[in-house]
């Protein structure tokens, strides 16, 4: 069901003790939000985490997982390692595994039928880079990206997935889109949807925006009738920031 999500990626900062801290400090400032709120921490992390935090609107995720079951993988971290740590759920397809890991829509397509086999909820992330923004490629980037990595999907497994549009150009840059590009973006999104799943399960999707969210201009991005909520780097790293972000809505 769609809902107002706010996530965040901690990506590959803090130590196990750091990120207790944080998750505490969250933890203690979600009381009443009506938002689900996500956090996404190192693997490392969750177990200890997931002691901390006993918020309803509070939940875990992790930021990748293998795409394999179990076996012979030396340093994956399986679906059912991630849900045993107490995590509900895992981003899938950042640009940052796309782009240093070679992750590809097949392989994403892969871990995205093993996540929900495990019952964790996706978090899988579309998004294109400057050079394809610019060629005006943008629609066709997400457009195959939800095509080959998650339209093989049946509509009731889709309807479990959350989806974050991520522009590239975005990410880490400081430079956000404006709250008419992330709009714009996310209708196509959402009409591409009805076009494979039909206009309910399209209505029902959460599409969040990520990319340089700040406290400042959270707001309008999340004004918009197509943006659900955001997926948050950096500033989640901080918890006055964060919750900033969370409080937007
Ligand atoms: P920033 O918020 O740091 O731009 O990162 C966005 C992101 O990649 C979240 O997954």
């Amino acid at each position: 069901m769609r809902k107002n999500i706010v996530a965040g990626n901690w990506k590959m900062n803090t130590t196990v003790q750091e990120g207790v801290e944080l998750a505490k400090a969250v933890n203690a400032r979600v009381k009443g939000t009506a938002t689900q709120v996500v956090l996404c921490t190192p693997a490392t992390h969750l177990t200890e985490v997931s002691k901390v935090i006993n918020q309803p609107a509070l939940a875990l995720g992790a930021q990748n997982c293998a795409d394999q079951v179990s076996g012979a993988y030396t340093g994956e971290v399986s679906v059912s390692m991630i849900k045993s740590t107490g995590a509900s759920h895992v981003i899938l397809g950042h640009s940052e595994r796309r782009a240093y890991y070679g992750e590809t829509n097949a392989i994403l397509a892969a871990k995205t039928k093993l996540a929900l086999a495990e019952g964790l909820t996706p978090i899988f992330c579309i998004g294109e880079v400057l050079e394809e923004r610019e060629a005006g490629k943008h629609f066709e980037v997400v457009k195959q990206q939800l095509n080959e990595g998650l339209f093989d999907l049946s509509a009731a497994d889709f309807g479990k997935v959350v989806l974050a549009y991520e522009p590239v150009w975005a990410i880490g840059t400081g430079k956000t889109a404006t709250p008419e590009q992330a709009q714009e973006i996310h209708k196509v999104i959402r009409d591409h949807i009805a076009a494979k799943y039909g206009q309910p399960a399209a209505n029902d999707c959460s599409i969040l925006y990520g990319g340089s969210c700040k406290p400042s201009n959270a707001k309008e991005l999340f004004a918009n009738p197509d943006v659900d909520g955001g997926l948050i780097g950096g500033a989640a790293l901080n918890a006055d920031d964060f919750m900033g972000i969370v409080n937007a809505f």
